[in-house]
């Protein structure tokens, strides 16, 4: 049995056949896109390295069967730059060494494009931890990532607020 599933992915329409129903969003993107940016770490959901956004939501893309998001938008890491510009929440990774082996990285920063956009946390470091706390760092670059996070924060935040003027 053939099944073909079509998502928007990174702002492209991409219409895939499935071999199998069961390939996550996860091996799709990895094995049959390339887009290998999205990382497979546990591939049961305990880690949070295969964040991506769905329809502008965040999930672990190796607990989700790519059949079950027909039509949706994704966002991957290689999705977040414009041409040379990083995302805010890109720079702010570097800017303040929120990584070391950088494995975990493109799930911590979709999954934190996801909490702001979620305007859950606010400028709380400990809810913005709260809000991470899905994406696991062997390295243990917590304290790095949480202020990325409220730094990008702020940039985002005045960046919209230069727009709407
Ligand atoms: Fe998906 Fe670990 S690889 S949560
Ligand atoms: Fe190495 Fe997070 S930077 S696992």
């Amino acid at each position: 049995m053939s099944l073909s599933v079509t998502l928007t992915i990174n702002g492209a329409v991409q219409t895939v056949v499935l071999e199998d129903p069961r390939v996550t969003l996860l091996d799709l993107l990895r094995e049959r896109l390339d887009l290998t940016g999205t990382k497979k770490g546990c591939d049961r959901g305990q880690c949070g390295a295969c964040t991506i956004l769905v329809d502008g939501r965040r999930i672990n893309s190796c607990l989700a069967l790519a059949i079950s998001h027909s039509g949706a938008a994704i966002t991957t890491i290689e999705g977040l730059a414009q041409g040379d510009a990083l995302h805010p929440v890109q720079a702010a990774f570097i800017a303040h060494d929120g990584f070391q082996c950088g494995f975990c990285t493109p799930g911590q920063i979709m999954s934190a494009v996801g909490l702001i956009q979620e305007a859950q946390a606010g400028d709380d470091p400990e809810r913005v931890r709260e809000g991470l706390s899905g994406n696991l760092c062997r390295c243990g670059a917590y304290a790095g990532i949480t202020e990325a996070v409220l730094d990008a924060q702020k940039t985002m935040a005045t960046a919209a607020r230069r727009e709407a003027a």
